[in-house]
């Protein structure tokens, strides 16, 4: 079993500092120690995966690496009696993909504790169309009901709506009641985010506010913010009072500059998202909630399949701001 061989995206740093991306043969025994082997059905591609796939630093440091911060499969082996070898599981962020070979393998080998037996009423496919941008962006909207966010107080808006996180933002708030305000940077994404329920779908100048002012008119009940930068700035001056922006992104840019007023005069909150080490009761939580109640009627509309041989344009594709929706990765497809 140890000496099975699997497929691989494999990236490598070469000797004139490229990274370069090839689908290659591994070995099991090459996978980290860990006390679960999972052979993967399905991965997903997100922004990071993308980062970690072109040389990011700042998500992976050691080369040669397999990308893929998410995965779903079946257990192969386990040392831990919570997992049973035919168990069906879902991994997603932790270490997985970034500094620990991940779902763009056919096998995936990690500890106990960042495994999820797969929630009822969800398959395998289903759990990596969500994967970690559907679960950050529902995991956006129950912090902003946490925080009282409800569809009565106003709008909400959604920034970087075509990508993963925020077409399941807008798809997941319009199923809650809540109206939704798209913003977008593809004119062509206008009908899949009416389809996916926004009232509303509006460019990117819409949210880009260059003057001084410490506050704008206040428009939005709740945001959720995908992109960080200018976009992230202007709309917390532009909440209502007593709104909440949440930030998970910064595929626009890290940086911001704000003012103390909108927290001080309108008691506005910034409210940080962090997927990748989120307490397993909260997952489960939010999990359960994708698989039932915010379960999205159209799911297959929110994806593409690719195969491993395939992933490489959707990974140029996500770098240069063009993806839209998710791409889920069929680990046998096109054996
Ligand atoms: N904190 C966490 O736990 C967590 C978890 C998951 C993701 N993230 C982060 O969330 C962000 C979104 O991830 P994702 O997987 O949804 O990425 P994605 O699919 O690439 O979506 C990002 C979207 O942002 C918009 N965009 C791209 N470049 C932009 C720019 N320069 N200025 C303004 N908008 C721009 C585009 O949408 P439009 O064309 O529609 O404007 C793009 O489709 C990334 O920064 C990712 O790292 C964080």
């Amino acid at each position: 079993m140890e000496q099975e061989r699997f497929k691989a995206l494999v990236v490598r740093q070469t000797s004139d500092n490229r990274f370069v991306r090839k689908v290659e043969e591994r070995s099991i025994d090459e996978l980290p120690a860990g006390e679960v082997l999972v052979k993967v059905n399905y991965s997903s591609l997100n922004y990071k995966d993308a980062l970690s796939a072109s040389g990011n630093r700042g998500v992976t440091k050691r080369y040669p690496h397999t990308p893929g911060i998410d995965a779903s499969g079946v257990v192969e082996k386990s040392d831990n009696p919570d997992f049973l070898k035919g168990d069906e599981v879902l991994v997603s962020c932790y270490a997985l993909g970034m500094k620990v070979s991940g779902g763009f393998g056919q096998y995936i080998r990690v500890p106990a504790a960042w495994v999820m037996k797969l929630p009822m009423g969800m398959t395998l496919r289903e759990a990596m169309i969500y994967g970690t941008g559907g679960f950050t962006a529902a995991h956006s909207i129950y912090r902003l009901r946490q925080h009282g966010v409800t569809p009565t107080d106003g709008k909400i808006l959604v920034t970087g709506a075509s990508g993963g996180v925020g077409s399941f933002s807008v798809g997941i708030l319009a199923k809650l009641g809540y109206k939704v305000v798209a913003i977008s940077g593809k004119s062509s994404a206008k009908q899949f985010l009416m389809e996916l329920g926004a009232q509303e779908v509006l460019g990117r100048e819409a949210v880009q506010d260059n003057s001084d002012r410490a506050l704008l008119k206040g428009k939005w009940a709740g945001v959720v913010d995908t992109v960080g930068g200018n976009m992230l700035a202007t709309a917390i001056k532009s909440l209502k009072y007593g709104g909440a922006v949440t930030c998970c992104g910064n595929v626009a840019e890290p940086e911001f500059k704000t003012n103390v007023y909108p927290f001080i005069l309108r008691g506005v909150s910034l409210i940080g998202i962090d997927s990748a080490e989120c307490s397993m009761t909260v997952r489960k939580k939010i999990w359960g909630l994708l698989a039932g109640e915010w379960r999205l009627d159209d799911l297959e509309s929110l994806s593409v399949d690719t195969s491993l041989a395939e992933l490489d344009g959707y990974i140029e594709k996500i770098l240069a701001g063009q993806g839209q929706g998710r791409v889920v990765v069929d680990l046998w497809g096109n054996e």
